[in-house]
Parts: C-alpha cells; structure tokens; sequence
C-alpha cells in the first residue's frame, strides 16, 4: 500500500481547493472575458453557470476523489471496476493531466507578467503613469521574448518546486493569511477606483442585462470560464478530494468556495471597468486588460507603489496556488504508478510544460502572425482548446460518470445530504450540467446553427 498523505482537516483542504480556484482566471481573465464578450451578457451568464454547473460539478470532482483516494486515472478506473463498467473511463483522468498541462504551459507566461510586474511597481515605475504610458509599458514587455521567458522560466520553478516537496508541504497554509489579504487590497482598491473611477458606467456596464448581446459564442465562453475559474474538469479539485478525510461535508466546502471565488472575480471586474471608463479605455482591450489599467489606479493613489507592489505579490501567490493544482494530478499519477520520485518527474513534466510555454511566450511577438486555427495564434489556440472543449468534456463525462453509472448508494455516502438536497444535486449533475454542456458542443460543431 502507498502511503498516502491527507490534509489535517476540513480547513486545509478548503483553502488548498479555494488556492486552486482563485488565480489568474479571477484576476486576469475574467475582467477581461467580460469585455470582449458584451459585458453584463456574460457575466450573468457566468454567473449561472457557476451555479448550474460549476456547484454541482464540483461536488462530483470531489466526491469522486475522496471516495477512490486515488490520482484522477487510477481512482476513476477502480471506480468504473467498483460499478463494473468498463475500466477504460479511466481516459478522462488521463485527458484530464493533459489539459492540466497544455493550461499550465500558458498560465506560467501570464504569472510571469504578474511577477515582472512585481519589480515594476517595487521601482516606482507607474508613478503619475497616463493611460497611455501605462499601455505602452505593456506593450513594451510583449515585445521582449527575452524578458517574457525569463519571468516564465521563474514562474515554472517556483511552481515545480512546490510540487516537488507534495502538495502539502505548508504553501497552503499561507493562503491562511494570503487570501484573505488579497480580499483586502482589493477593497482598497475598489473604494479608490470608484473615488476616481466611473463606478456608475462599470457597474451598469457589468449588471445591468442586455438579453440581445447573449449569443452562442458568449454562452460558450462563459461556460468554458466557469470551468476555468473553479478549476473544473481536468482532475485538479479530483485530487486535491482524493486526500480529504471522510467526515468533511463536501456540499458546504464546495458552496464556500464557489462563492468566494465568483465574488473575488466580479470585485477585480468592478475595479477595473471603473478606471477603464474613466480613462476612456477600451473595454475589450483583451489579454492585457488589467496590466493596462491597474497601473493607472495605482500610479496615481498615495503610497501607490507600495500596494501595487503589494497587490502584484498577492496575484502571483493566488497564480502560484493555482499552477501547482494544474501540475498534481499527472505528478500523483507517475508516483502512484512507476518507481520514478515526485522530484524527478516535478523536473521533467516541469521541462516540458516549460518548453511549450515558449511557444506561448513567442505568439505575443515573433510568431504573433503563426495562426494555428480559425485565425487564432498558439496562445489563443491553447487558450480555447482547453476552456472551451477539454474542460467542458472532462466535466461532462465526470458529470455522467457518477450520475449514471456509479452506484447510488456510494454517492449519496460520500455526499451524505438529506434527500432533497440529494436530489437536487442529482437533477443538476443528471440532467442540467450535461444538457447544457452537450447544447454547447452541438453549436460549436456547426450541428445547430
Ligand atoms: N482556477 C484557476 C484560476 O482561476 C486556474 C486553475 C487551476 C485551473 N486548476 C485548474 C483551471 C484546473 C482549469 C482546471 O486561475
């Protein structure tokens, strides 16, 4: 028998998982989803979802882990010889590693923008910063694939090294303080962008619905950023359920979190829309939003580069947190599997996530012009490609797995809920999450026009 370590109790385990879900996606890539996809139409969109399915299906991910106590591939396969179906299931656990990859190849490039602006706000360099100083300075680091690797490569280690030591080495432990930290920057920086900022046109702009810009592309997006900003559908909250202990209620953990980390998500949205109608920027500026925007708040606050600095080290925490649940289950299925040692394959899975990064790291500059399909560039192209369909497809077969062919009886054990609030989960995870996941991919494969 492997020894397997757990977490000491219900609050590690739900800051390791609250770790996984808050990073990049809140801070970087859900202000900037809202832009580019029509505002309030998405974020209402998104937020049913994370309700709809992100809630449910992150009860499954759970449930799944903590009852095989396996890594993602091993555990679904002696659950499928548990419910006596065929052990091949085990292929979403290893299209799930996969995914986890190819996400952390380009998520470590976006945590070594954050890191690279850590050292710019420490030196004072968006002090009475314009809006278009500030979109220039960006600019001026795309165009440096010398300096974007070098962060990137930093990046890489810092996250492979943590895995390396196991998950549970004591990092979780600093989200005690560091997430709720992060909560209070935010604050601050909230008050003094609705201070300066347009609050009124942000707030409008994010809430007040506008049915007609509800297209398909945007509900697919917003489905596709639920899985990402919950950290659903590739094995990530799979594992970290599989060293929870068994007293832990699973459907209170999961709400806790799902709500934290949508509301963390729509407060960085507020921010930034506020500072960027103020400043007459544009709201679908795209991948560079935040970088573009916050210097303009933070160059102009009293003891400005002291909480951008601040402010940039608790991003890059919140991304380091998150990188490391993207790399865990491939690193737990090759030591649960082969005689390699955690630090051994930490370095080498490290070495090539790394290596594709570089390719990410050049789409911002030299192969800007590579397209790899429907006009989308590398960085795109993984982008999409894990969002909208590896993530979603993994969620969907997770989905029908414990719904329709785990046994019943093994479920409602491990969710352990009174029968209504059983059945609930069940019509969501049963019916809802699938249909419209299915709806999704039926309209992405040109079969519903
Ligand atoms: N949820 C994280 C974020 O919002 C990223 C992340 C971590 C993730 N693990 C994941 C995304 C698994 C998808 C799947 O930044």
């Amino acid at each position: 028998m492997q020894h397997r370590s757990a977490w000491k109790n219900r609050w590690t385990f739900m800051l390791a998982t609250a770790g996984s879900a808050i990073g990049l996606g809140n801070i970087w890539k859900l202000p900037y989803m809202i832009g580019m996809n029509g505002g309030s139409a998405f974020v209402l969109l998104f937020i049913a979802c994370v309700f709809f399915v992100g809630i449910p299906l992150m009860m499954t991910e759970i449930l799944l882990g903590r009852r095989a106590q396996k890594n993602p591939l091993n555990g679904i396969e002696s659950l499928a010889i548990e419910a006596n179906i065929s052990p091949r299931w085990k292929y979403i656990g290893g299209m799930g590693m996969l995914t986890g990859l190819l996400i952390l190849s380009f998520y470590s490039v976006i945590g070594g923008w954050v890191l690279s602006f850590i050292t710019s706000a420490a030196m004072g360099s968006f002090t009475g910063i314009t809006a278009a100083e500030s979109t220039a300075n960006f600019e001026r680091l795309l165009a440096s694939p010398i300096t974007l690797l070098f962060w990137h490569s930093v990046f890489m280690v810092m996250t492979m090294s943590v895995v390396a030591h196991g998950v549970n080495s004591g990092l979780e432990r600093a989200n005690n303080i560091l997430i709720p930290a992060l909560f209070v920057i935010l604050l601050i920086l909230l008050g003094y962008s609705m201070s300066v900022g347009d609050m009124k046109t942000a707030f409008s702009f994010m809430f007040n619905p506008d049915f007609s810009k509800i297209t398909p592309i945007v509900v697919l997006s917003a489905l596709g950023h639920a899985f990402f900003s919950l950290s659903l559908g590739m094995g990530s909250v799979m594992v970290y359920g599989s060293y929870l202990q068994r007293n832990v209620s699973i459907a209170r953990t999961t709400i806790c979190i799902a709500l934290l980390d949508t509301m963390l998500g729509l407060l960085v949205g507020l921010a930034i829309y506020s500072l960027v109608f103020a400043n007459q920027l544009a709201p679908n500026a795209g991948p560079g939003l935040i970088f573009q925007t916050l210097p303009i708040a933070f160059g102009h606050m009293p003891s400005g580069n002291f909480i951008a600095t601040l402010f940039f080290m608790l991003v890059a925490f919140a991304a380091w947190t998150s990188a490391i649940s993207l790399a865990e289950p491939t690193i737990a299925w090759v030591v649960e599997n082969t005689k390699i040692s955690r630090k051994t394959a930490s370095t080498l899975s490290g070495l090539a996530i790394w290596l594709v990064g570089v390719s990410v790291v050049l789409s911002f500059n030299e192969w800007q012009d590579i397209k790899i399909v429907f006009g989308l560039n590398i960085f795109e192209t993984l982008d999409k490609l894990t969002s909208t369909i590896l993530l979603p497809l993994g969620g969907l077969l997770m989905a029908v797995f414990a719904g329709y062919f785990m046994h019943k009886k093994h479920v409602h054990e491990e969710l352990n809920l009174s029968n209504n609030a059983f059945r609930l989960w069940q019509f969501t995870n049963n019916y809802i999450s699938p249909i419209a996941i299915i709806a999704v991919f039926l309209y992405l494969f040109g079969l519903v026009k």
